[in-house]
């Protein structure tokens, strides 16, 4: 199939390097002379028709910068058959023949089922989450760790002066990955991710271990997904009797100016996906295995489960204490 015409969105939640992956998308499909559409607020800009033609220089000025210029949405109506049907409707009226979608695993869902209705749609990893099973990184992940190790830094300074405990949540949804690896960056005393089994009172025998040789502050790290941080905050000042704070990062987390691996890995990602297209290949995902970009099939992506990596978990034990 030739396809003349591509569309592409960013859904789910915004990630830093979106742009960036929008601004390759555009450049390399206009290069090979394609038509490029972008469709704004994720699967609502295709259901009802909202989209913008864009060329070489729509995408001046953007690699730099965090969020998405295409805006992004949670679509409910894209996961009921209407509204796929009114997506593909849109898709044939303005001529779309092939579909770059950014987002995460559900935003893959729509696109697998908007490729089973004849629309070929390439899936690329954007979320600052890093949990998406077939590829060992998404876009975002690294800004979203460095803006999260950089507020920890300044917690830090305030908890060493106090000799005070900051307990710091981050993001990562069901998964501890940005949590994992901005504990060791940080030099969290413990980690709380998922993935791994706690016992709060292991946090406080290694707190009273370390301040027994000497130490007077600490840094634990929590993963929104491990619960209450300000109840796990007030039960180590309870245990140790050391002030505790507890610090939500938030949504700080998703903003800023893309890091250069972010920019670098959506360029490439993007270009990926247009030529998966442009050979009229749909219902793939683009990842990455061992640095080197792959794809997959949809359904077989959805399927896969990524773990925590243990030896990294390890190390961050072994040299917290
Ligand atoms: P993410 O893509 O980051 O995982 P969501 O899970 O919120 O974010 O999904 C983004 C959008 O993808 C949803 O708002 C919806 O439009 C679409 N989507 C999610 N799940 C499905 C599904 N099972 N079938 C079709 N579309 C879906
Ligand atoms: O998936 C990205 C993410 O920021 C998660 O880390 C977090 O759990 C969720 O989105 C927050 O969603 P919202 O922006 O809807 O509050």
């Amino acid at each position: 199939m030739d396809v003349k015409t591509i569309g592409v969105l960013t859904s789910g939640g915004d990630a830093p390097g979106m742009n960036a992956a929008v601004r390759s998308v555009v450049r390399s499909a206009s290069k090979k002379g394609m038509r490029v559409l972008g469709v704004r607020r994720g699967y609502n800009g295709l259901i009802h028709g909202d989209m913008v033609e864009m060329d070489m220089r729509s995408v001046s000025d953007i690699i730099q910068r965090g969020g998405t210029i295409l805006y992004t949405a949670r679509c409910p109506e894209f996961r009921y058959e209407e509204g796929i049907l009114k997506a593909k409707k849109t898709c044939e009226e303005v001529g779309i023949d092939g579909m770059v979608v950014i987002g995460g695993d559900g935003s893959f869902r729509g696109a697998a089922d908007l490729s089973a209705r004849g629309v070929p749609c390439v899936g690329l990893p954007g979320t600052i989450d890093n949990d998406i099973a077939c590829t060992e990184y998404t876009i975002g992940y690294d800004t979203a760790m460095n803006t999260a190790v950089e507020m920890v830094d300044k917690l830090r300074d305030t908890a060493q002066s106090h000799d005070r405990c900051s307990v710091v949540e981050v993001m990562g949804r069901h998964a501890g990955h940005i949590a994992l690896n901005a504990g060791i960056a940080c030099g969290a005393t413990y980690i709380l991710m998922p993935e791994k089994k706690y016992d709060l009172d292991d946090i406080v025998e290694k707190m009273k271990l370390t301040q027994m040789s000497g130490k007077h502050h600490f840094i634990i790290m929590v993963a929104e997904g491990i619960g209450n941080t300000t109840e796990i905050a007030n039960y180590i000042e309870s245990k140790t009797g050391i002030e505790s704070r507890a610090t939500i990062l938030g949504h700080v987390q998703r903003g800023g100016n893309p890091t250069v691996r972010d920019r670098v890995v959506a360029s490439q990602m993007g270009h990926y996906a247009v030529e998966l297209l442009s050979k009229g290949i749909g219902n793939r995902v683009v990842g990455m295995q061992n640095s080197k970009i792959v794809d997959f099939d949809i359904q077989e992506a959805l399927s896969m489960k990524k773990t925590i990596d243990e030896d990294l978990y390890q190390v961050a034990y072994d040299i917290s204490f």
